[in-house]
């Protein structure tokens, strides 16, 4: 049991005690190579091979379509710049948008000087991506559009299937970093025209360093991982099979549907208090078309820090931004992206709720934070 109140889900969640059950095995007395033949090595085969199709399953995918990876970070690069050099003989234009996690900018800032042209598509103030914006942006270089699905900061949730028909129109590869929405909003591969799709354990109370990138099949995508020739040539490396059996348990954790109702309640409890306490301003849609479990609020002429600070002596945990570039000093890109002025960025907080917060705990913070507000406003210069 942590001890405290923590706020900070986006960043990573805690294991559930189930999935960390389902991995002891194979870190123990399981602890075969999943390419050596003999028995020890063909049950963590097997084991994989379960995981593989819970989660195939869980976005109607065929297991075949699924690649085991390191984590967020990787299935992204992987999926940008594998499309990107297996494609570049039909175009070398991409489109993103400036809302993505740095591990989608950083790697088309790389592209950019291997050559390829990004363009940074702008969105509205709550974070959407216009459809038509899309449509005008493909030009006939264009091979590839990518797209957070579920924001990581502020919790906007993307119309997959707006996007996905614009980018099938044009034959174009379609993205989505879906980290953050994973198992809390539906991805249906059957249904939405998504080509690749980045997916983690831990930020759904699996393990870190394990993930996944779905390619759906006859995608033409380079490896970048060469060795062994595991996962189908596409991913070399021994796999992580304690990690992949966590994860594949999260997953089939996370499909009941009442935690979505547990964290779309505690939600709608914390914003509507928020609001009431003087110069607050919600982040992102703050309805049911941003993700069920994180707020993001402006608290004008109070540092974002600050409040921070004085909710961990409380044994509450939140954070000012992702927890990924929160140890950069600008103002979080993303923020700025949906307009906010970097002073307002300063101020900001997210609070990123899971299955395991109660509303008991909410309360608790809704009774401290009012106060730590106006002691702040009290001594700020602002
Ligand atoms: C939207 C998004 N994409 C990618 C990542 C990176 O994932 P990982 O930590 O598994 O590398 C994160 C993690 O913060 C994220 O929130």
């Amino acid at each position: 049991m942590i001890k405290g109140i923590y706020l900070d889900n986006a960043a990573t969640t805690k294991i559930d005690p189930l999935v960390l059950r389902a991995m002891l095995p194979f870190l123990g007395n399981q602890f075969g190579n999943a390419s050596s033949p003999h028995a020890l090595g063909q049950s963590a085969k097997k084991a994989i091979k379960e995981s593989r199709s819970i989660i195939a399953e869980s976005i109607s995918a065929d297991p075949s379509e699924i690649i085991f990876t390191s984590g967020g970070t990787e299935s992204n690069n992987f999926a940008i710049k594998g499309i990107a050099f297996a494609n570049k003989n039909k175009g070398n234009h991409i489109i993103t948008t400036k809302i993505e996690h740095p591990s989608v900018l950083e790697s088309y800032q790389w592209l950019e000087g291997q050559g390829f042209e990004i363009s940074y598509l702008e969105t509205d103030k709550h974070g959407f991506v216009s459809p038509d914006n899309l449509d005008r942006a493909i030009d006939d270089k264009t091979i590839l559009v990518s797209i957070i699905h579920g924001q990581n900061e502020f919790g906007t949730i993307q119309d997959l299937s707006a996007l996905g028909e614009v980018c099938k129109k044009h034959k174009v590869y379609f993205h989505i970093d879906a980290c953050q929405s994973y198992t809390k909003t539906e991805i249906n591969v059957k249904k939405q025209a998504v080509d690749l799709i980045t997916l983690n354990a831990h930020k759904i109370h699996g393990p870190k360093g394990v993930g996944a990138l779905y390619v759906r099949k006859a995608t033409r995508i380079m490896a970048w991982q060469h060795g062994g020739g595991q996962e189908r040539g596409r991913r070399s490396g021994t796999e992580n099979a304690a990690g992949i059996v966590g994860f594949g348990k999260a997953v089939e954790l996370a499909s009941d549907k009442c935690h979505l109702e547990k964290m779309r309640g505690m939600k709608n409890m914390l914003i509507e208090e928020l609001i009431k306490i003087p110069r607050v301003k919600i982040n992102g849609p703050g309805d049911e078309k941003g993700l069920p479990n994180i707020v993001n609020a402006v608290f004008f002429g109070i540092e974002g820090e600050a409040i921070v600070g004085f909710l961990d002596v409380e044994k509450i945990y939140a954070a000012t931004g992702s927890a990924c570039s929160s140890n950069k000093l600008e103002p979080n890109p993303a923020l700025i992206a949906i307009g906010l002025m970097p002073q307002e960025v300063n101020s900001t907080v997210r609070f990123s709720l899971s299955r395991f917060n109660t509303e008991k705990e909410i309360k608790k913070l809704l009774l401290k934070l009012p106060e730590i507000v106006r002691k702040l406003r009290r001594i700020s210069p602002f």
